[in-house]
């Protein structure tokens, strides 16, 4: 097509789709919406050819930056609110079960398995409050859900993950645990803080550029995974801490909310904190689709 104007570029662009191979239906569907949706903003703020090479390095940087232990990418994502959309349209809640949020950057895979009740805690901080954690994993007709996995990670009291601070050792505060045959799961770990979310690099600047700030307030984080069950990615919020209305990735949900209470007299940590997840069997048809 020659002689593109800017009234049909739109439409030509589209029109190439499937040109020259075939294009799967959701292909198309994705990429028909996401040009649509890209030249409406560039006609929306009428982009000029300066802030379109400012974006373009911008994107490279980004990329540049991501590595094995950083991916910049689901950082941008999540400032911009769409990890938290993604996972909304994802995980629809219908009923009584857990809600989900954002996964976030700093999961890692193979957490050391621990026996109900251990401590994840290798690196002992001044200012750490320790936690004893606890509660039932059911489904959503309140049966126990036996054999769960809970994978929990957090920040240590520094406002760090350990595979962003050279100080602490390989996996502290990350574990995973299973739940018993009551549904009944138990660990015990820190009180988490808020923190910010790595702000150096391209983080940083959208942020700037957004007038917004980097905080997150104080949260376990869990991913639970049993057969015939929904996979839940979570986070449990402390009640006290900041930045609860004003998280810079928008994943705070009132029911992921805990608190944190003094601990009896005599328990071997400072607090403790109950929570329970309910998570919706699979039904065969999404078990066939995943
Ligand atoms: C987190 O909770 O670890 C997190 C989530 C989104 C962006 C950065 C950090
Ligand atoms: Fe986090």
């Amino acid at each position: 097509m020659r002689n593109v104007t800017i009234d049909n570029v739109t439409d030509v662009v589209i029109a190439s789709l499937g040109k020259s191979e075939p294009v799967p239906a959701r292909q198309r569907e994705i990429m028909e919406s996401l040009i649509r949706h890209l030249h409406g903003f560039c006609r929306d703020v009428r982009l000029t050819h300066q802030e379109f090479l400012q974006a373009c390095d911008f994107l490279a940087r980004a990329g540049a930056v991501c590595s094995d232990k950083r991916q910049e990418f689901i950082l941008l994502a999540d400032i911009l609110g769409v990890e938290v959309l993604v996972d909304m349209l994802s995980n629809p809640v219908g009923g009584n079960e857990t809600v989900s949020t954002v996964l976030g950057p700093f999961f890692r895979e193979n957490a050391p398995v621990m026996p109900k009740g251990a401590s994840t805690v290798q690196k002992a901080f001044d200012t750490q409050q320790t936690v004893y954690v606890e509660g039932h994993v059911r489904d959503t007709e309140g049966n126990p859900v036996q054999g769960a996995v809970i994978d929990v990670w957090e920040d240590a009291p520094n406002g760090l993950y350990e595979n962003h601070d050279p100080d602490q050792p390989d996996y502290n505060l990350r574990g995973r645990f299973e739940t018993d045959a009551a549904g009944h799961y138990a660990f015990r770990a820190i009180r988490p803080v808020p923190y910010p979310i790595p702000g150096d690099e391209t983080a940083g600047e959208l942020i700037r550029y957004m007038g917004h700030h980097c905080m997150r307030p104080g949260h376990l984080h869990i991913i639970i995974n049993r057969d015939g069950y929904r996979p839940l990615i979570s986070q449990i919020y402390d009640s006290e801490s900041p930045h609860l209305d004003d998280d810079s990735v928008f994943a705070v949900k009132e029911e992921l909310i805990g608190e944190f209470r003094k601990a009896p007299q005599g328990a071997d940590t400072d607090l403790v904190l109950r929570f329970d997840f309910v998570l919706p069997r699979t039904s065969r048809q999404q078990v066939a689709a995943a």
